[in-house]
């Protein structure tokens, strides 16, 4: 996996957290709870969806010790662009580290990753699994209703359940398989909809989501760089988006599981 390091002496700048939209605040989210002394500038870039090395280049121009892609699309599609346009910063995606918690969360070798229609044309899931386990197994399932889902906030109950049943259950039942070892959740919108991803596999499988498994390794790599923050104070959090601030706090207030007021929400227009 690709582990840069992180400068010490940046180590009381912020973390910056790059997504297409609201999805990204499941990451927020997990590198709050599991980093809660450092600081964060998240960007939405609702108005330029997706991927716009623009917003990247905004971020990284607030002055921020590592990036975050906050997004399985954007890092199936641009990781290694962006790693290479923001050397030397460390540019973290979601996919290494949810692809190595899926190899280590089983001894098994059969994985299922549900994410959206890109993220499973460009194989990037696959393709990290097996470059740590050769033997590994996997299937790609693309579930965009599951976005919209989580965006409603049709989180639970029969609807949901029902949806994710009919993505899940063509892989579960394929000729000649047998219940994965693994479910990754391999969309940013995906945790909201754990219950109805788990009414849908069974007990089984362990429930790999890519969210907090990225936080994890963000705190590894800076406490391998001496870089997380030494200071008291509180750390702020800013939070960016480039279009539709009412929507981005409705929405990230469930993504973020925490309230979030509109006028919190600053607009840039990149
Ligand atoms: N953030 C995206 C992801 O993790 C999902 C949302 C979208 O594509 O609109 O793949």
């Amino acid at each position: 996996m690709r582990m840069t390091t992180s400068d010490p002496s940046n180590a009381d700048l912020p973390i910056g957290v790059f997504d297409s939209g609201v999805g990204g605040l499941t990451v927020l989210r997990a590198l709050r709870a599991q980093l809660p002394n450092e600081s964060t500038i998240y960007l939405g870039d609702s108005a330029r969806v997706p991927y716009g090395t623009k917003s990247t280049d905004f971020l990284v121009g607030q002055g921020v010790k590592l990036l975050v892609i906050a997004c399985n699309t954007a890092s199936a599609l641009a990781i290694d662009q962006l790693a290479a346009r923001h050397n030397p910063l460390p540019v973290v995606g979601v996919v290494e580290p949810g692809a190595a918690a899926a190899v280590a969360a089983t001894r098994g070798h059969r994985h299922l990753v549900l994410a959206t229609e890109s993220t499973v044309r460009h194989h990037a899931y696959a393709r990290a699994i097996r470059a740590l386990d050769p033997s590994a197994d996997v299937q790609e399932v693309g579930c965009s209703l599951l976005v919209a889902l989580a965006e409603e906030g049709w989180t639970e109950g029969a609807i949901a359940e029902s949806i994710a049943r009919k993505y899940v259950e063509p892989a579960l039942g394929a000729t000649g398989r047998t219940a994965p070892d693994s479910v990754v959740l391999g969309c940013t919108h995906f945790p909201l909809l754990e219950g109805p991803i788990r009414a849908a596999v069974g007990a089984g499988p362990v429930i790999v989501d890519s969210a907090t498994t990225t936080a994890e390794h963000v705190g590894r790599l800076l406490e391998a760089s001496g870089a997380r923050r030494q200071s008291t104070s509180p750390p702020a959090h800013r939070l960016i988006a480039t279009d539709g601030p009412a929507r981005f706090a409705a929405l990230g207030s469930r993504f973020l599981a925490e309230h979030v007021d509109e006028a919190d929400v600053e607009i840039v227009d990149l």
